[in-house]
């Protein structure tokens, strides 16, 4: 996929251009800091398995990319996290203010360039995307230092605030190569799955990863009193008095007890039931793929999954 890669990366630094200079920085701060760019490979790695090489997949690469980024822009100011892609967040380098208008900026300029598809099939599975992800931030926002949410209520904000993109980003890969609506439907599905891998493994690397192999602070979610699925298994399993510590830990959000609830999250097999719940998703993700056809591209989105759940970065 690399030559396709790097023509998403030309489209990417193409339409960052802005006549406002601070725009340029800030877009330019984050996007050379790198990242992954998983989902804009799985829009590539969807219409290539499906057969077609569209000449508008680059520009619908590089969208997904964009309102991603945007995302990250917003949701390091509400996280108040400083650090991304192992370097300070825009939020600590330029501040909030501007972080958060950077992020309209990018936003809407996703939206300028799926106009240019004139399909108006993308740009209504885009702005669906878009709204659900706004949705699933401000359901976490609500769920904050609230230690008695469910699973479930745990389980939604994921699959809105990040298991949307993904499920957008591999059914437009399938809408821009003209597939049916069934083959549509199993590329969502394989997408918002995978989404789901990723976050509760992002979720359970933010007590067992690295800060330098992850590029932020691990630690940030207990910081911020965020209940994710480690700490909801480990209340459930644990005993009354390490039930308490993680309550009052969501409940004021700490530090200090951080090697504690990093104990018990272990000792309770909380993380290792984080990394099986993401080893489903992984597989329900496999399972859609058998409506694809055989091919090299099949055999990538197979890894992927795979990677999705093993990575440490
Ligand atoms: C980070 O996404 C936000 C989550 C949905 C967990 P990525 O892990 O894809 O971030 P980058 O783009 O590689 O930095
Ligand atoms: C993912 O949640 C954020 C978005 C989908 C915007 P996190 O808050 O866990 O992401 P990181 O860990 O900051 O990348
Ligand atoms: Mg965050
Ligand atoms: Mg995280």
């Amino acid at each position: 996929m690399a030559p396709d890669m790097a023509e998403v990366d030309q489209v990417i630094h193409q339409r960052l251009s802005s006549k406002v200079a601070l725009v340029n920085q800030i877009s330019n701060y984050i996007v050379n800091a790198g990242g992954k760019r998983v989902r804009p490979m799985l829009l590539l790695l969807i219409a290539r398995a499906l057969g077609n090489n569209s000449s508008q997949r680059h520009e619908l690469a590089a969208v997904v990319e964009f309102i991603h980024t945007a995302t990250l822009l917003h949701d390091d100011v509400v996280d108040e996290s400083n650090l991304r892609r192992g370097r300070q967040t825009a939020n600590a380098m330029f501040g909030n203010a501007a972080s958060v208008l950077v992020g309209d900026f990018l936003y809407s300029r996703a939206f300028q360039m799926m106009v240019t598809t004139n399909r108006l099939r993308v740009m209504e599975v885009l702005a669906d995307a878009t709204n659900v992800i706004a949705e699933g931030e401000v359901l976490q926002l609500m769920n904050m230092h609230d230690p008695d949410i469910s699973v479930d209520d745990y389980l939604k904000v994921i699959e809105y605030k990040t298991a949307k993109l993904f499920e957008a980003s591999a059914r437009l890969g399938a809408v821009i190569v003209d597939a049916t609506p069934e083959v549509e439907e199993v590329c969502a599905s394989y997408g918002r799955t995978l989404g789901t891998a990723f976050q509760l493994i992002d979720d359970l690397l933010d007590y067992e990863g690295s800060t330098a192999e992850l590029g932020k602070n691990i630690g940030d979610d207990l910081r911020e009193g965020k209940p994710t699925l480690p700490l909801l298994v480990a209340m459930q399993r644990g005993t009354p008095e390490q039930r308490e510590l993680i309550r009052n830990a969501i409940i004021h959000g700490e530090v200090e007890r951080m090697a504690q609830i990093v104990d018990i999250v272990k000792t309770t097999g909380a993380l290792q039931a984080t990394r099986e719940a993401a080893e489903e998703q992984a597989r329900l993700a496999e399972g859609c793929l058998v409506a694809l056809p055989g091919s090299v591209y099949r055999d990538a989105l197979l890894q992927l999954s795979a990677d999705s759940v093993h990575r440490s970065s």
